[in-house]
């Protein structure tokens, strides 16, 4: 067996593959498709503090190589997670990612108190693609100094690792992972989706009823690749690569490009097992390619 061990953190992960948050419920929807403690992690769908209900539908379609959607974050709450959806996961072994967001400043540092005092959960995830209602809307990932000063608070409170979530919406990535390695964090997760919009020209309807949502799946991959290869460059915490990943080359791609671990989401709606198969493919190309450990393959890109 090849070492696939990686680290995020003081997280140590069997190997480096996650299930992307919101593609993966709460993790046990998924346990009859595959072994939950057979992959590095799998992160939540996004918990506030309060329940949420999310957009009006439609609010999910299809596009070349991908989806658009527009949940609107919907999800239990912390208390339910907690309550009703811990106890199963905790017993299945698996390594839980908590994902988080919040409105406000003290939104987001009351969550990651509460999630880092949950037996079970391994590790904090942050979004901040979604509007500060305090800044009149504007995206909490969207100005690097402010980043900076969200993920200081939030790892004020937070023993765990914390894992900063970006957003590719922005013409430069590299100031945003600076300010999470700046404000404390442990590690950066990228990207999120991308902003886009689909239009059915027989009713001149969008196919999404918030019109502009978030498009993900293969056709965001070569984005995705690039940002995490900048943010890779940018700093020297571990950066997780996700967007568009369906094979085992497109997870070894990341890791060559400069991610210590891949998240995979669109494609578990495709096939749910994906995530272990991708786990058992690496461990195989590393054997076939003598690759003793996995950290020999992060970021050995070669550009000359
Ligand atoms: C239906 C859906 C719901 C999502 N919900 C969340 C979420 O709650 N929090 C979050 O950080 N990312 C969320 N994402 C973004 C994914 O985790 C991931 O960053 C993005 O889809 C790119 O990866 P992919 O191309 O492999 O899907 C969601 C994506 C989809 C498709």
């Amino acid at each position: 067996m090849a070492i696939l061990k990686v680290r995020i953190g003081s997280l140590e992960l069997s190997n480096p593959v996650i299930a992307a948050s919101g593609t993966f419920g709460y993790g046990m929807e998924f346990a009859e498709r595959l072994d939950l403690a057979a992959i590095g992690a799998f992160s939540t769908k996004g918990l506030s503090l309060k329940p949420r209900g999310g957009n009006p539908m439609p609010r999910i379609c299809e596009t070349p190589c991908g989806m658009i959607n527009s949940i609107g974050l919907e999800n239990v709450g912390v208390d339910a997670f907690e309550m009703d959806k811990l106890p199963a996961i905790r017993k299945s072994g698996a390594k839980v990612i908590a994902n988080f967001f919040g409105e406000t400043e003290e939104e987001y540092t009351e969550l990651a108190r509460r999630l880092d005092a949950m037996d079970g959960v391994h590790a904090l995830e942050m979004n901040v693609s979604c509007p500060n209602v305090e800044k009149g809307g504007i995206e909490f990932g969207s100005d690097p100094a402010f980043l900076e000063k969200l993920t200081a608070g939030v790892k004020k409170v937070c023993g765990k690792p914390l894992i900063v979530k970006l957003s590719p919406n922005v013409a430069d990535i590299k100031p945003f992972a600076k300010a999470v390695e700046n404000g404390g964090g442990d590690a950066i997760s990228a990207i999120n989706t991308l902003k886009g919009m689909s239009v059915d020209v027989k009713t001149r309807r969008p196919r999404i009823k918030r019109v502009i949502g978030g498009l993900s799946g293969p056709a965001i991959k070569p984005v995705a690749v690039r940002m995490v290869y900048e943010c890779a460059r940018t700093v020297k915490i571990p950066v997780i690569g996700l967007g568009g990943i369906a094979s085992l080359d497109d997870a070894l791609e990341f890791l060559i490009a400069g991610a210590t671990a891949v998240q995979v989401g669109t494609m578990n709606f495709v096939e749910p097992g994906i995530c272990q198969r991708l786990a058992e493919e690496l461990n195989a190309y590393c054997e076939k390619e003598k690759i003793a450990d996995i950290a020999s393959l992060i970021g050995s890109l070669i550009t000359e």
